[in-house]
């Protein structure tokens, strides 16, 4: 049975890299089934929520979901819990994919549009392996309490317990092992009990399961600055939620842009896989028909790897990519001038 794959592209210039994602996978997978569904802004537009039930059904009845992006100025005075980014956060946790993987790969054709000097990021290849359904993005208590004039205070709570922490560093420690063996653990055990917490489980899980993997850990500001200075020194990155969605943005201008950068949420085996880039909506261009398709792209890479098991075509598009950028297929972000669907015939092209 061919899988099917559901389209969500939200909002901004979430739909003008979506549509360019399909191109590329009709073109290399003609018998792959589409669904679309609506997430954020458009979401909240069509439906008043942003993420309907009905669309969280359909993403964990799909084999791989493609998201675009949501938000936007349009919704700025939304109330909170119908922000369109609330549906990202819903849909991450209602499919309970914990395991989000930021790949920061440097195409050798983009070595110069870096703006890290060549001999930095020549060759550079790390994984990002970062928790994302738990946290202090969805730790409880946490609120807002005014009215009570300097004393008024916004909190919430950063927590993890050890069955979060385990089955995420798993996941590092396996990527790890088909890669260069070496994870770096990063949070805060200097100053935060949920970080100190996650240093001792990893370290633990380490020492049970961590045969091939050498572990390291790294406080994560410590980590932001060795990733501007030596990133090459990196493999595997294991972060909570929120240190690896700074780190994960670091990283992207490592790679020349971050409309360069896919990534990959998984949850358990046999589950579905969130794939989506790692830019936002970018309300500054969108409507243009000049934003970078290739997050997106390698976003659905990821997928026909992860979710699919079709790590055939998922290479031959990675090369098609690389081949593509190569020939000059360029958006402004990386000093070209192309438009995003020329950017895509330029991959469609190579494939
Ligand atoms: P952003 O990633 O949307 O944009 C940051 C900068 O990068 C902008 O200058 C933008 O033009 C540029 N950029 C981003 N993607 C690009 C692409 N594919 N090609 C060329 N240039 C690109 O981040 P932001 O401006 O901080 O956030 C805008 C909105 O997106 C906010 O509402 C935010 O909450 C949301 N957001 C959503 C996601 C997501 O859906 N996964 C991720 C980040 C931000
Ligand atoms: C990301 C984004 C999201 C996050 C926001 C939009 C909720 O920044 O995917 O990196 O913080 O996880
Ligand atoms: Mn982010």
């Amino acid at each position: 049975m061919t899988p099917t794959l559901l389209l969500l592209p939200g909002d901004g210039i979430g739909p003008e890299v979506i549509e360019q994602a399909r191109r590329v996978a009709e073109h290399l997978w003609p018998e792959l089934a589409f669904e679309t569904g609506l997430i954020g802004g458009a979401s909240l537009d069509a439906d008043g929520v942003p993420l309907s039930v009905d669309t969280l059904v359909r993403a964990k009845q799909s084999d791989a979901v493609l998201l675009g992006a949501v938000g936007g100025p349009a919704w700025a005075n939304v109330e909170r819990n119908l922000r369109p980014e609330m549906g990202l956060l819903q849909i991450r946790k209602g499919m309970d994919v914990f395991a989000n993987l930021r790949p920061a790969y440097c195409f050798p054709a983009l070595v110069d549009a870096s703006s890290l000097k060549r001999d930095r990021i020549d060759g550079l290849d790390i994984m990002i392996v970062r928790e994302l359904t738990s946290g202090v993005y969805f730790g409880e208590p946490r609120g807002i309490e005014r009215g009570l004039g300097d004393k008024s205070f916004g909190f919430e709570t950063s927590r993890y317990t050890a069955g979060e922490v385990k089955r995420v560093a798993r996941i590092a420690f396996e990527i790890a092992r088909g890669r260069r063996g070496k994870v770096s653990s990063t949070e805060k055990s200097n100053v935060m009990e949920s970080g100190l917490f996650w240093r001792e489980t990893v370290t633990a899980l380490h020492q049970a399961e961590g045969e091939g993997v050498e572990l390291h850990h790294i406080l994560a500001d410590a980590c932001a600055m060795e990733l501007v200075r030596e990133p090459k020194q990196f493999d595997v990155i294991l972060a909570g939620n929120l240190f690896g969605d700074l780190l994960s943005d670091a990283a992207a201008m490592l790679t020349g842009s971050i409309g360069m950068l896919p990534s990959a949420s998984l949850s358990v085996e046999g589950a579905p896989g969130l794939y989506e880039p790692v830019h936002g909506s970018a309300p500054d261009i969108a409507g243009q028909g000049i934003a970078n398709p290739c997050a997106a792209i390698l976003s659905l890479e990821m997928a026909l790897r992860w979710s699919m098991r079709r790590p055939d075509l998922a290479d031959r598009l990675f090369a098609a990519v690389g081949r593509a950028l190569e020939g000059g297929a360029r958006t402004h972000d990386l000093g070209g001038d192309l438009g995003t669907v020329a950017v895509t015939d330029a991959i469609l092209d190579c494939l």
